[in-house]
């Protein structure tokens, strides 16, 4: 018999917590004028998991390059490195618990140190650096930590407003334990004063939603003489919790 039988106990069938969707922010925004477009005409369906979003991808270490936690190196010719305000960002990957998720895929991606972006759509007068890719990845260890080097992405203009320019950022995405565990956020920087006015960052309804998504500067991180240090933690939706039982089952 199951073990809330009898309450009046929501049954709850999924294998991660739904998402609040009161803390995510609305996908239509329209002052964030490609939501208009991007945004669902209909009321969602809320499906159950399925086995193969619960059970995987596992990622491990032997799929990582040397250098792809470097993102002052990775791209760089040998002897030389990425130009720009080199920084350390670290953190924990945990789930909603504050457990941290071990063996969770970390990929980021950003624009350089003059912001613009190695891509070919990115027509952005700053200067590409020769030195600098723009994207890396890992993977958490055992307590869900993580660690990367790169140089601080610049702010730059983007096409939304007349005047519209997105602070200082890196993209992130993380793939957890399940599919449905992946999630896709964007890091800012302490003090940033472009953060406030972004049209991005102000369709998050929540301001302490959007100070989760602000890296802290952490002097204590630091690498004298070579890097200022950031800390981004990052929470995925988490495992649901089991029943209570005062004794094993089967006991
Ligand atoms: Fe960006």
């Amino acid at each position: 018999m199951p073990a809330d039988a009898g309450s009046n106990r929501r049954p709850e069938t999924g294998a991660f917590f739904q998402r609040d969707r009161s803390w995510h922010p609305p996908a239509l925004t329209p002052d964030y004028k490609t939501s208009v477009l991007r945004s669902p005409q209909k009321a969602l369906l809320a499906f159950d998991n399925t086995a193969s979003e619960i059970t995987g991808p596992v990622f491990g270490h032997a799929i990582l390059g040397e250098l792809d936690d470097d993102l002052i190196h990775n791209f760089a010719k040998p002897g030389e490195s990425a130009i720009g305000e080199r920084i350390i960002v670290y953190g924990r990957v945990l789930d909603e618990r504050g457990v941290g998720v071990s063996g969770a895929l970390l990929e980021f991606w950003q624009a350089n140190a003059g912001g613009r972006y190695r891509h070919k759509k990115d027509g952005y007068l700053a200067p590409l650096d020769p030195n600098f890719g723009g994207c890396g990845r890992t993977i958490t260890d055992a307590d869900g930590g993580y660690a990367f080097r790169t140089v601080k992405p610049g702010p730059y203009p983007w096409p939304n407003g007349p005047n519209d320019w997105r602070p200082s950022h890196i993209h992130f995405s993380v793939f957890g334990h399940g599919f449905a565990q992946r999630l896709v956020t964007q890091m800012y920087f302490e003090g940033d004063p472009l953060i406030w006015r972004c049209p991005i960052v102000r369709g998050i309804r929540d301001k302490a939603a959007v100070e989760t998504l602000i890296a802290a500067l952490d002097m204590q991180a630091t690498i004298p003489f070579d890097a200022r240090a950031y800390k981004f933690d990052i929470v995925l939706r988490g495992r649901r919790a089991s029943l209570f039982e005062n004794r094993p089952e089967g006991n």
